[in-house]
């Protein structure tokens, strides 16, 4: 199936590799432009190289860290001034810290930093490239509701996880996914009608070089393997390029009438439906 995002841009916070690296990947092989952004310059500059292999018309580095607002607003203007305009963005930053009822502020506010606060400060800073893409394509809504209405609309997609949907993982991770995902389902209603088409996605538990599983399963290799036999029906990690091609389809217009949900990508990992 051709995704149409041929000619599209999009920008991806946290894609130096894992998810964010493989989301790049899938897009460029659809034919289009990527701005990756992460902290390590040489990690987001070799995936950039590999998006134009795969196909990316243009692929930029950025080197900057997206919990830091300033950076992060440096990150969104270079993405746009680089690629011409922005259609899609894609948060991916996040990740968790051990802590419970008794942590710190200090602990609190880096959960929120990481998993929370990049997404809303990204969608408020990219948001007037992506109405005004939107509305070149014609994606605002129609004068009469029984018109066909366009599926072009640009696209806003955070990275949350299924420990937000369901309980798992540490207090602060999940409860700032649940806020993720809630913001998500917010900004959708909001900003439908701007022509900018809001989701979130809750992936299970991910192995991929470089990321939290690899580093568990080094530690514990058998309580992990436990954990994935007793946790997961497929008795197996889902990877990153199976998270990544969902990721390209939601942001492709064959989703366009995908709003405001949170799209699980588990392998049935988790209890709640
Ligand atoms: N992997 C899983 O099993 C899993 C499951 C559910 C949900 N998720 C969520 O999916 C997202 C991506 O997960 P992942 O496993 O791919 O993550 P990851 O391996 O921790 O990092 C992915 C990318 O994000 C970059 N990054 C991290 N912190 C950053 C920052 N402050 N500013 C800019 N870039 C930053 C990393 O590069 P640098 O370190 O060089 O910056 C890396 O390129 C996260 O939000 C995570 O919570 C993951």
């Amino acid at each position: 199936m051709d995704l149409e995002l041929a000619g599209r841009r999009a920008l991806l916070l946290g894609a130096g590799r894992g998810l964010g690296g493989a989301a790049a990947v899938a897009l460029a092989r659809e034919r289009a432009s990527v701005a990756l952004v992460a902290r390590t310059r040489a990690a987001v500059e070799e995936r950039a190289r590999l998006c134009r292999e795969a196909g990316a018309p243009q692929a930029l580095a950025i080197a900057a860290d997206a919990t830091d607002p300033a950076q992060l607003e440096r990150a969104v203007h270079d993405a746009a001034a680089g690629l011409g305009g922005l259609d899609v963005l894609v948060t991916l930053v996040g990740g968790s810290q051990p802590g419970g009822a008794e942590m710190d502020d200090a602990g609190w506010a880096l959960a929120l930093d990481r998993n929370l606060w990049p997404a809303i400060r990204a969608t408020r800073l990219a948001l007037p490239q992506l109405e005004t893409s939107a509305r070149e394509r014609g994606a605002l809504p129609p004068a009469s509701v029984d018109a066909p209405g366009s599926r072009q609309q640009s696209v806003v997609l955070h990275v949350a996880s299924i420990w937000g949907r369901e309980g798992g993982g540490s207090m602060s991770y999940n409860a700032a996914k649940a806020a993720l995902i809630s913001l998500a389902h917010e900004q959708a209603r909001e900003l439908a009608p701007r022509g900018v088409r809001v989701l979130s996605l809750a992936p299970g538990s991910v192995l991929h070089p470089g990321g939290s599983w690899e580093r568990r399963l080094r530690s514990d290799p058998q309580a992990v393997a436990e954990f994935v036999r007793r946790e997961i029906p497929f008795a197996r990690f889902g990877t990153a390029e199976e998270v990544g091609d969902t990721i390209a389809f939601l942001c492709s217009p064959r989703a366009s009438w995908m709003a405001g949900a949170c799209v699980v990508v588990d392998g049935g990992q988790s209890r709640s439906f």
